[in-house]
């Protein structure tokens, strides 16, 4: 038997819990003010469309929608980004974020010199781990989150970075890191970059949560910048979490390659492991994405609508940290506003999640809350728990 996913293992855990008071901060969702993971307008409005297009249902391209593709490069890279006039960035629809992972895991394991490694931040989402295992690499941590400041212990992530073999491979989080949801500052991101490109690291970005952090050119910006450096780049990208669009498994894969030359055989290669993987993308959920970021009144609402989601998380978090300083005055909760996206690490340890668990509430024992499965019917009956805990 496989070891249990341990986030899916609390879901089950929850699942079989009969009180009806129970709450989930395990999950990895959006959840509204009245705990439904939302439909977005601008997703309802772009399928009546589709609908009443009603078109078949043939294979897309290896790569995906062009029209797809297009609109998610300019959204990752910026519309008047130099890698897009100088035809040199590539774009491919994926399966998810993750499935965008594992076509660039899987290309680099096919052309990255024999002995390459891969370096992602202690910690990080729990699969990326053993998705580039599973394409073959050996994966190392590089230092990260420092649980007595609840910050990015940054001194020692770039001593890490600079002391990574050249050409390894390192894998960071764009914005919203999961699962801390501690991110690093715009000067941190400057000697980051300025190392990546001093040791001759290929960064892979995964940006899952565009939109979530300041907004979507703000979460963006990094790319920009790694852009700006010059060099190879990989970015993962997902509206899994910015469209409220899970189950359709949309997301991308993009590259920043040195030529136009480059960036064909490039494409041709990514095609190859698209064809042996999965043959080709589903069609719909590309075509919502697409329909939206192409129809300038659906982008809008889109903008608008995600912009509701991240101010609703931060105002959670105000309201978490205010309510536990009137709860439980001795203790300093002032992290979790700094803390940015959909994850806190709460600080909670693997003991008091098990005492909470007795409360029928549900978080991962490392402490991660799931922010946005909090909302104002609910955040009492945390509050009161976690300062019982306490
Ligand atoms: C950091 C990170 N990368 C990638 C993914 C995968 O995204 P998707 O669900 O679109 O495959 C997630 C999802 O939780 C994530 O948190």
């Amino acid at each position: 038997m496989a070891p249990r996913d341990p986030i899916l293992g609390i879901t089950e855990a929850f699942n079989a819990d009969a009180n009806p008071a129970k709450i989930n901060l395990g999950v990895g969702v959006y959840y509204d003010d009245n705990g439904k993971v939302p439909l977005l307008d601008c997703v309802r409005r772009a399928e009546s469309l589709m609908m009443e297009q009603s078109a078949p249902r043939t294979y897309l391209p290896i790569e995906g929608l062009a029209v797809y593709d297009k609109a998610v490069q300019e959204l990752v890279f910026g519309a008047d980004s130099p890698v897009i006039q100088e035809k040199r960035a590539i774009t491919v629809q994926a399966v998810g974020g993750t499935g965008a992972l594992k076509i660039g895991a899987d290309f680099l394991k096919r052309f990255a010199p024999e002995g390459t490694e891969v370096f992602i931040s202690d910690p990080s989402w729990e699969n990326h781990r053993a998705l580039f295992e599973g394409a073959g690499f050996t994966v190392n941590n590089y230092a990260y989150y420092d649980a007595a400041t609840h910050g990015v212990n940054f001194e020692a992530m770039l001593a890490d970075l600079k002391s990574m073999p050249q050409g390894a491979i390192v894998v960071l989080h764009a914005c919203c890191h999961n699962p801390t949801g501690a991110d690093l500052t715009s000067a941190q991101w400057d000697q980051v970059i300025a190392a990546v490109a001093e040791r001759g690291l290929i960064p892979f970005l995964d940006m899952a949560y565009q939109g979530f952090g300041s907004g979507i050119a703000e979460d963006g910006a990094v790319v920009r910048r790694f852009v700006a450096a010059g060099g190879p780049l990989l970015v993962s990208n997902s509206f899994s979490k910015s469209f409220s669009l899970y189950g359709e498994r949309v997301g991308a894969l993009s590259i920043a390659a040195g030529s136009a030359e480059e960036a064909a055989r490039v494409l041709s290669q990514l095609k190859r492991v698209v064809r042996t993987n999965y043959s080709n993308p589903p069609t719909h959920g590309g075509k919502v994405v697409a329909t939206v970021l192409n129809t300038p009144e659906l982008r809008q609402l889109w903008e608008a609508e995600l912009a509701g989601m991240r101010v609703r998380i931060k105002q959670t978090r105000d309201s978490f940290v205010a309510k536990l300083r009137e709860r439980a005055p001795a203790h300093d909760f002032e992290f979790v506003r700094e803390q940015v996206g959909m994850f806190s690490y709460s600080g909670l340890t693997k003991q008091q999640v098990e005492q909470l668990r007795a409360e029928s509430i549900y978080a991962v024992d490392t402490g991660r809350i799931c922010v946005a499965a909090l909302n104002s019917k609910n955040i009492d009956r945390v509050i009161d728990a976690i300062a019982k805990v306490l």
